[in-house]
């Protein structure tokens, strides 16, 4: 008979024998940050997450240093919308002037800049609109403006989530061209067309007036495909590379991360995190274990990075485990 069983005799046996370890190391926080003065306004379909004005950040940024968490993902909300989303490439944005804030009190913090448009345009697409069509190219031209901008108010990281082909070699060259040879680009590489993302479109004000992302999103039950994508950004230059959303794509990552040796990120997104909330809150699951096996089974699917709304909540947990 073969005895498994030996090796579970007790936790230090069973942490002997272990295979995957979640380290606040790999814990990416996302932040939304949103125009105005004195707001900290609770997303209500996301407990625990809020929506800051910059003069109020700083509560925020001191819970994130004494977590120990090391790295946020930047999300900027902006007063005024327009077509082409002028704010994101205003210099003097919301989230360029956030993270000129978040540099200047905490240097070695990395920050991680979304780069999309939906946040920024009056109707919620992730590119330009022709006649209900979502240009790509041009597009691409605005998403080069907007990394250079957030480059040089001194995001450490620029994060494309719009799904646009070609950007990451666009970005790449922008960014080279104006000497920021040493950013990094986490391209959002395989980021499918998912229901999960509900809560954050409340957050980020940025669901699409009209239509879907369909167009530009990946579909959800495409492997293969996801694959091409993934090999695409490689070659295009970036430095990391996405899976989102995380648990329902699990699959995805664990293929992609045996198959390329790159740094993975997934994106444990926001109707994964309000799940997990409203279970808990009623008492129906304990919040802490979830979350930490969920965390355990994205790193043992291959995942370095895991960016989570959770990631303040979790390193606190893995401290006491
Ligand atoms: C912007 C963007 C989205 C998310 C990250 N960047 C929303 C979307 O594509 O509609 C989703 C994050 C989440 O749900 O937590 N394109
Ligand atoms: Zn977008």
């Amino acid at each position: 008979m073969k005895r498994f069983r030996r090796l579970r005799t007790n936790e230090n046996m069973r942490s002997l024998v272990r295979e995957t370890y979640v380290s606040k190391n790999d814990l990416m926080y996302p932040i939304f940050v949103i125009e105005g003065n004195n707001i900290k306004d609770e997303v209500s379909s996301m407990p625990g997450i809020y929506r800051y004005s910059v003069d109020r950040l700083d509560e925020e940024l001191e819970r994130i240093k004494s977590s120990g968490i090391r790295s946020i993902l930047i999300f900027g909300i902006p007063a005024h919308k327009d077509e082409k989303g002028s704010e994101a490439y205003n210099d003097n944005g919301v989230t360029q002037t956030a993270i000129r804030h978040i540099k200047k009190k905490y240097p070695r913090l990395i920050v991680a800049a979304d780069v999309c448009l939906c946040e920024y345009t009056s109707h919620g697409h992730c590119g330009v609109v022709h006649d209900s069509c979502i240009d790509n190219d041009e597009t691409i031209e605005l998403l080069c403006k907007m990394s250079v901008s957030m480059a040089k108010a001194g995001a450490d990281i620029i994060a494309p989530s719009d799904m646009m082909d070609g950007r990451v070699e666009a970005i790449r060259s922008a960014l080279d061209k104006e000497g920021f040879i040493n950013i990094v680009i986490m391209a959002y590489s395989a980021k499918f067309s998912s229901a999960y993302y509900g809560p954050f479109r409340e957050a980020a004000d940025s669901a699409p007036q009209f239509g879907d992302r369909k167009s530009y999103q990946m579909d959800v039950a495409n492997g293969n495909e996801a694959l091409r994508e993934i090999e695409t950004d490689i070659e295009e230059g970036a430095d990391i590379v996405m899976v989102k959303p995380a648990l329902a794509f699990l699959d995805i990552l664990k293929e992609a991360s045996l198959t390329y040796n790159m740094p993975f990120a997934v994106y444990n997104v926001s109707g994964e995190y309000a799940m997990v909330k409203a279970a808990a809150e009623k008492g129906w699951i304990d919040e802490k274990k979830i979350v930490l096996e969920n965390m355990t089974a994205m790193k043992r699917a291959g995942a370095k990075i895991i960016i989570t709304y959770h990631a303040l909540d979790a390193a606190k947990w893995l401290e006491e485990q």
